[in-house]
This record gives structure tokens, sequence and C-alpha cells, in this order.
């Protein structure tokens, strides 16, 4: 057998080896593997080629083509393969990472709700525009005419102390209660009139019962031949809405300058009247029996004279008010005392109002 004879049976074994191990590779990297060993710097092939120049001149010419021939066949198998592999890894993947965008979203953001506050200040107004009063919003910097003066409430009054009252200067304070808007409202307003005015207010007191910054609501109805019995019938309209059941309500003698009379309104412990947990052991009233949950009165004539027009003379129209603080109905209907609690925004409580 010739020298060239065996060369090219050697390139001829040296190929089929190749592209058995280029046909058996299953990834990228194994395929690489078998590139080096076939065609590398150190591979038979590559260096059988160089060896041809040692072959008799009219051998080296075929000798020299098939061994080319079978490089550039072993190329182009591992290339075929290469892209083989690359689609199969691809398909692999498209499988691996598929997204079933029917899927239900997995919720990653917990539910946001309205602050305990928010909740029954809304809840309140409900009830009051059920009845037919409209909601007004009223200014919290506020002159002393309308929130002492047109009140009926002399410059003497304790309630006017600079240790009672944020005073912005001389005649103009932060509001300490929504009442100054009754007057507003009558100046602009005409008779009848039923509204409720929520809002911010301040007083300087902090403890667990009083906060510098808080929330009323006030309420007006002006009309000729309003009584007390109509206050009571509205309130207890209110009560019931707002605490539930069938509950009653009582109206004890106060004072307030702008209302007489004046009464403070108590509704039925909730808690304990129907029996179960009764007498000093109610944690709501501490066996009191009636809760306190707001101011009112008829609006005393001197507050319809400082309204100044004709439509309001005490002698044509009368009329009731009320005053409620929105943090004390929230406190007596969640039952939770301190509300400094309120203010905090500390979520694992806000989450217990919800
Ligand atoms: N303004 C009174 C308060 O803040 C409440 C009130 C309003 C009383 C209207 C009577 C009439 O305490």
């Amino acid at each position: 057998m010739s020298e060239s004879t065996a060369l090219l049976e050697r390139v001829q074994a040296l190929q089929e080896a190749a592209a058995a191990q280029i046909e058996t590779t299953t990834t990228a990297a194994e395929l690489e593997e078998v590139r080096v060993a076939v065609l590398g710097r150190k591979a038979e092939l590559p260096n059988l080629l160089r060896g041809v120049s040692e072959l008799p001149p009219a051998e080296r010419g075929p000798a020299g083509k098939a061994a080319n021939v079978a490089r550039g066949a072993i190329e182009r198998l591992l290339n075929d393969r290469k892209a083989e592999l690359s689609q199969a890894e691809e398909a692999k993947k498209l499988v691996a990472d598929r997204l079933d965008l029917t899927l239900p979203g997995a919720p990653q953001l917990p539910d946001g709700a309205l602050h305990v506050i928010t909740s029954t200040w809304r809840d309140i107004e409900d009830v009051f525009t059920g009845l037919g009063f409209s909601v007004l919003a009223g200014r919290e910097v506020e002159s002393t005419h309308y929130n002492f003066d047109a009140l009926n409430t002399g410059p003497t009054h304790p309630a006017r102390a600079e240790t009672d009252t944020f005073y912005v200067s001389d005649n103009v304070v932060l509001r300490t209660h929504t009442s100054p808007m009754q007057v507003r409202a009558m100046e602009i307003y005409d008779p009848p009139l039923y509204v409720v005015i929520p809002g911010r207010v301040y007083r300087r007191d902090y403890d667990a019962t009083h906060l510098p910054q808080f929330h009323q609501v006030e309420g007006l109805a002006v009309e000729p031949g309003i009584t007390l019995s109509d206050l009571k019938g509205t309130l207890l309209a209110f009560a019931k809405a707002i605490f539930g059941g069938e509950l009653d309500i009582r109206l004890r003698p106060h004072f307030f300058p702008f209302t007489e009379p004046s009464v403070e309104i108590d509704v039925a412990c909730f808690n304990c009247t129907d029996g179960w947990v009764g007498g000093d052991r109610c944690p709501v009233c501490r066996g009191e029996q009636w809760l306190e949950i707001l101011g009112a009165g008829q609006i005393d004539p001197n507050v319809l004279r400082a309204v100044g027009r004709e439509e309001y003379h005490p002698e044509r129209v009368q009329g009731f008010a009320f005053g409620m603080g929105i943090e004390r109905i929230a406190m007596l209907r969640s039952g939770i005392p301190d509300l400094r609690l309120y203010i905090e925004n500390d979520v694992r409580f806000l989450e217990q109002l919800r």
C-alpha cells in the first residue's frame, strides 16, 4: 500500500470518527470540545495535512485535496450541529420560561383602606344627607368675630384664653370648633336651612382623650317653628344609624353660650344596656349606661341677631344646632380609648379598625 493510500484511509477514518462524535454532542460546550479535539492545533487531521508536503510530488495533489475536503466536511458538520443545538436550547428555554398570562396575578401590595376618622366622617355625612341636610365646608383660620363674638361668647369667656386657643394674631385664631360656620352659613343662605359642616378644629390640649387638632361635625337647622323635639328626633335617627339598633338617647341640661336651652346628648351604652355585660364591668360606659356623644341646643336669639339679616330675625325663625367630635364617635364605635393611636398611623392599629 502506498503512503498516500494509507494517508487517504486515515483521513477517511478520522472524518468518520469526527462525524460520529459530533452527532452525539448535546450542548454547545461539548461540541466545542469535539472541535478542539478534531481540528485544534494538536489534532491529528491538521497535522496530517502538514505531512502532505513530504509525499512524492505526484501524490501530493490528490492527498492534499482529500484531506482538505475532509476538513471542510467536518467544519460543515460542526456548524450544522451548532445551529441544531442552539435551536434546541432556545426551544427548551421557551418551554421553561413559559408564562401563563391567564393565571391570576400574585398580590404584591396589601389592600389600602380609609383611615377610621375618614370613614367615620363619611358615615356621619351620609346619615345627615339622608335626612335632607346639605354639606358645607368652612375655614380653619377664623376671626374671633365668627369663632366667639357672633356666637354670644363674650370677651371674658375662658375658651378665649391663650392657654386654650391657638392665636394667629389678636383677632384671628385656629377655629376651636366648627360653630363659626353657623353664622357664616346664615349670612350666605336663606332659611329654611339644613346643613352639616364637618372639618378640622384646634385646641391647646394633648392627652389620651384630647388632641390639639381634631375633627367636628356641626349641624344647623333653621326654619320657623323648630323646637327641641325636632333636635331630639334628628339626633335619635342619627344615633340609631351610627351605633346601630333600637337604642335610646337622652338630653341632659348643659350650657353653651350660643344655644339656649343647651343640652348634652347621651346615647344608651350599646355595649351593656342589653344586659350581658352590665354594671361597673362594662368597659365602654364604666357602669354609667349612657355615653355622652355631643353638645346641642336651640339657637340663642343673640346668634340669630348677630347674622344681621331680617330673614333670620329671632321672631321669624327658630332652630337647633349641634356639634360632635368625629374622634369621639370613632372612639365609642371602636372601643379604643386612646386618641393618640388614631394619629400615629401604625398600620397594625389601623388595620383593626377597617
Ligand atoms: N361648639 C360646641 C363644642 O365645640 C358644640 C356645640 C355645637 C354645642 C353647636 C351646641 C351647639 O363643644
